[in-house]
């Protein structure tokens, strides 16, 4: 018997020593542009810390449709990862640091000597009552449209619309050519989001696209409307099959040469890279009509959970993923810009450093669909609303929905 008990001390402790050195890292970045970034960012690791083994716990669905449930999940059942993949803002604050279930971080970024290192209005969102509590990775662009130069030449279209009345007349002339005018992939919903809070950023200008998340604007502003009858109107251009494909397969569309135009972030970007193609060679990209000089913030973001069972090499992870070396390496893949405001510009494609440019110059407005700007609750109303919105195409009761959404859920 007392075999047996020394027997099982020494498993369990060649089980701790084991366990002690792995690294479980939760994400949704499961393949199409997205798995490479993150791969690459695990070599980063590796090469500091060889002897930690990384399990590499993703859930797909684009901007973690299905992830989100899972973590939430987990989370709630005190199973934490050691590290997730979450979006800097309501997302972080309002799901997981207000009810406690995050260590701050602001000593430690203190200790490595890089607080001042991030833009403050991106430490801002991942922050509550004074401490920080995860790490912005990136700045994705959430209001680009990008466009295959080859048909938009073959059509005879020279200058790239910016309003929304040259957008329709230039998807009439592609429809015309028999090429589809507007990829859109929506079977997980969220696209169709994500193209509507960029008309609502075009149709509310940054000034009252941001006052909506602090009351200074209703929604019953007459831009919510407008919106909504631009986007009705959009819909005639996207491809019929659009509710049966991810954000991959609208932007393979575009890629294939069978879509002109794909309203999606520039992850987006990295996919096309990954697939092949050069930005400003095969692609072109342009802001989402009438959003000139304004910046949809999407940011991802890693922190610590309370209880990670392997709290020393999360804190390696976040050392990582904070470093100049270690945005550098992620972000010229994902196709997003790095948080760090020292990193090597010369490391980035000219779609990259038009973005940077503009990010240090535009106004920066949270996305809602990408979890910065309003709490879960609103957001899936707003989801949706706008997906049934695409059969229903009723403007006036999508737009009650959307009013009573914001009576319930935003403060
Ligand atoms: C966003 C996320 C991006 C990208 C995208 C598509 O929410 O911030 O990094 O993963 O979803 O999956």
């Amino acid at each position: 018997m007392r075999k047996f008990f020394v027997l099982l001390m020494i498993l369990s402790m060649a089980f701790v020593a084991f366990s002690a050195n792995q690294l479980e890292i939760f994400s949704w970045w499961t393949g199409g542009g997205e798995e490479e970034g993150l791969l690459a960012l695990f070599d980063v690791f590796h090469k500091y810390y060889p002897d930690v083994e990384i399990i590499n716990a993703t859930v797909a669905g684009g901007a973690g449709t299905n992830a989100k449930a899972v973590l939430k999940t987990r989370m709630l059942g005190g199973n934490p990862p050691d590290s997730f993949q979450v979006h800097g803002g309501m997302e972080l604050i309002d799901t997981y640091v207000v009810t406690g279930m995050m260590e701050p971080i602001t000593d430690l970024l203190e200790e490595w000597g890089i607080i001042d290192k991030f833009p403050e209005d991106i430490l801002k969102i991942c922050s509550y009552k004074g401490e920080v509590y995860s790490i912005p990775v990136n700045v994705h662009r959430g209001n680009v449209v990008f466009y295959n130069k080859a048909i938009l030449e073959e059509v005879g279209i020279e200058k790239v619309p910016s309003t929304w009345p040259e957008f329709i007349e230039v998807l009439k002339k592609i429809k015309k050519a028999g090429y589809i005018p507007l990829a859109l992939g929506d079977k997980n919903k969220w696209t169709a989001t994500h193209l509507f809070e960029d008309i609502l950023l075009s149709t509310l200008g940054p000034y009252n696209y941001n006052g909506l998340w602090n009351g200074r604007t209703s929604f019953e502003h007459q831009g919510v409307k407008e919106a909504l009858e631009i986007f009705k109107e959009l819909m005639n251009y996207v491809n019929p099959n659009h509710a049966s494909l991810t954000w991959q397969d609208a932007t393979l569309l575009v890629f294939e040469g069978k879509a002109a135009f794909n309203v999606m972030g520039d992850w987006a970007e990295g996919y096309l890279k990954t697939l092949g193609w050069t930005p400003g060679k095969e692609f072109g990209w342009m802001v989402v009509p009438g959003t000139k000089g304004s910046f949809m913030v999407v940011t991802d973001t890693f922190g610590l959970p309370k209880n990670a069972p392997h709290r020393e090499n999360a804190i390696k992870w976040l050392k990582i993923i904070s470093s100049v070396e270690g945005q550098d390496t992620f972000n010229p893949i994902k196709g997003s810009i790095p948080a760090r405001i020292d990193a090597d510009r010369s490391l980035y494609d000219d779609y990259l450093i038009w973005s940077m440019d503009d990010f240090a110059t535009n106004a920066l407005c949270p996305s809602i669909i990408h979890g910065s700007a309003a709490p879960e609750a609103f957001v899936t109303a707003l989801n949706d609303t706008i997906n049934m919105f695409i059969t229903r195409k009723d403007v006036k009761k999508a737009l009650k929905e959307i009013i009573y959404a914001a009576e319930d859920y935003l403060e």
